[in-house]
């Protein structure tokens, strides 16, 4: 059952691998040597294992999407810019108006990425999916950044670059069918 609910959220993944929009956090460092497109990735696919798991009955497309733009601010938040100040606190916003200028959004949707750095954001997640990709994100964040000493350098493996790996060996598989 495991490894089924774990194939399920790559597949359900690799749809929106190629997306050049999405495509353009790759640029981008989020934690560590993490890039944002990654992170996100990652965001949407624990997202996706604990809503399956947990039995929580939720939009699956809209917390898939959600999660993938959380952080659709498209910058490099570590160069010291005037504007990238407050970072925690601002990059909801900036995501979510990019996301509304190259995405059809829905309700929850905005609310996902309006509201994952809660409780910075003060006033808390009014949709399930919305609290799914909140404690996701932190969970990742956290992986991300401590993982990156050596000495948890097994833990990264396991939480960040083993699906990671999987999502993108399967979706190189589907693409091989194609040619
Ligand atoms: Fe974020
Ligand atoms: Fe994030």
């Amino acid at each position: 059952m495991k490894k089924e609910i774990h194939a399920e959220a790559s597949s359900r993944l690799i749809f929106y691998l190629g997306d050049e929009r999405l495509l353009q956090m790759k640029q981008f460092i989020q934690h560590g040597d993490v890039s944002t497109y990654d992170h996100c990735l990652l965001v949407a696919y624990y997202s996706f294992l604990w809503m399956r798991k947990l039995h929580i009955r939720c939009s699956e497309d809209e917390l898939i999407r959600g999660a993938l733009l959380h952080d659709y601010y498209l910058y490099d938040w570590h160069e010291k810019e005037k504007w990238h100040r407050m970072h925690g606190f601002r990059h909801p916003g900036f995501a979510l108006s990019n996301a509304q200028r190259d995405f059809e959004l829905s309700e929850k949707e905005k609310e996902i990425i309006r509201k994952h750095m809660w409780p910075l954001t003060i006033i808390p997640p009014t949709c399930r999916e919305a609290w799914i990709v909140n404690s996701a994100d932190t969970f990742i964040s956290l992986m991300e950044t401590i993982a990156s000493r050596k000495r948890f350098g097994k833990m990264k493996e396991y939480w960040v670059h083993r699906p990671l790996r999987a999502m993108y060996d399967q979706s190189a598989k589907e693409l091989d069918q194609f040619v």
